[in-house]
């Protein structure tokens, strides 16, 4: 039996790949490698021009020789509602089968053009005493799973699995960092270039998902127009500006560390009221921790501001260096590097039936 699966993260900034394979019980790292997109590509989570996607898929797959052309994608976009629902007890296939007519008003979005999915947390018994199962309800538009397909298609590829980002940074994250069965609940933060993705979950088990429409490029464009300097110079500048934990008074309204500051903190403030509004109405009353990845989180300061903004410890999560080099033939400074933007598609390639 094959134990080998490809994980494929379509990303605004790049299309990435992670080959595992299963040995001894644990996965190994056989492949890593990413290629550029052009920009515009991909925007908003959301596949814009298939074709150049696929010729991006192309020279990866001839950079990083990966074993198949079989792969799971994943989907983080606005048109993604989750949504924690309680629906009466039925058997899997069944309720598989009936889950439109159960949830149709419960989703804001066109059944007809509606993928669903349903991932149940605990069962129960209503008031009337019947048996309920307690999940998250998700709802992706149909168009963007298709225009996904399509890309990976447009680049030689066959597409197995669709999952929700998300969950794949769970699996990512979890997995490789705690392995014993543990309570807390953690918040995974991944700010990409265009999007990120928030999940809370305990024990690997996800209970809450948001996707904001945030992220490194928003410090970018912000430089570029208020600096009026081009994109690799607000790229250098963003990589290199330090920002000082909060006491920017000496900075002038228009410098680098006031711009950087200003979107940093909106960003942060967005994620801690996103945690808020979870624990306002969500049945856990706490967070425990934070786990911050994606190269957007990378911008300088930004962990510290998190730390301070939500109370919380963060740490970094490190999905490839938790897997060791394998075969992959890549040093632990390539690991390292690649650590922060890997974690989506890591996730994507590990499976639970292995
Ligand atoms: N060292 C760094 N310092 C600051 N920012 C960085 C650094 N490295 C990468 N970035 C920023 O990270 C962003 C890209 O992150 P990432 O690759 O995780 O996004 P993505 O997965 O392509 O996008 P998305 O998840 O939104 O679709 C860009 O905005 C880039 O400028
Ligand atoms: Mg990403």
């Amino acid at each position: 039996m094959s134990s080998t699966r490809i994980g494929l993260d379509i990303s605004t900034s790049s299309v990435r790949a992670v080959q595992l394979s299963v040995k001894d019980n644990a996965y190994r790292l056989d492949r890593f490698g990413q290629m550029p997109l052009p920009l515009g590509a991909v925007q908003e989570g959301e596949v814009m021009d298939p074709q150049a996607v696929g010729t991006a898929i192309r020279h990866l797959w001839k950079q990083s020789k990966f074993r198949s052309k079989k792969v799971s994608i994943g989907i983080a976009s606005q048109r993604v509602v989750v949504r924690l629902i309680e629906i009466p007890y039925v058997e899997p296939d069944e309720r598989r089968k009936s889950l439109p007519l159960m949830v149709g008003d419960q989703i804001p979005m066109d059944l007809s053009e509606t993928v669903l999915d349903f991932v149940p947390l605990e069962q129960g018994i209503n008031a009337e005493g019947n048996a309920t199962t307690k999940g998250l309800l998700v709802g992706a538009a149909e168009g963007v799973v298709m225009k996904s397909i399509e890309a990976a298609e447009a680049g030689g590829l066959t597409v197995t699995d669709v999952d929700l980002t998300p969950f794949a940074l769970v699996r990512a994250l979890v997995r490789a960092d705690h392995l014993g069965m543990r309570q807390e609940a953690e918040a995974v933060v991944d700010i990409g270039a265009a999007t990120t993705s928030m999940v809370i979950h305990v024990n690997g088990v996800p209970q809450f998902v948001r996707i904001l429409m945030m992220g490194g490029q928003d410090v970018t464009e912000r430089l570029i127009t208020d600096l009026g300097v081009n994109l690799p110079t607000a790229e250098s500048i963003k990589r290199e500006t330090v920002l000082d934990g909060g006491d920017t008074m000496v900075a002038t309204i228009d410098s680098p560390v006031m711009i950087i500051s200003d979107v940093v903190q909106q960003l942060v403030d967005e994620i801690r009221g996103s945690l808020d509004y979870y624990l306002a109405t969500g049945p856990i009353d706490h967070i425990d921790s934070i786990v911050l990845t994606g190269g957007g989180s990378l911008v300088p300061g930004l962990q510290e501001r998190l730390e301070i903004a939500t109370g919380l410890p963060v740490r970094r999560g490190t999905p490839l260096s938790a897997l060791g080099p394998g075969d992959s033939g890549l040093t632990p400074d390539h690991l390292s590097f690649a650590d922060p933007l890997a974690s989506a598609a890591v996730g994507l390639a590990i499976w639970d039936d292995q």
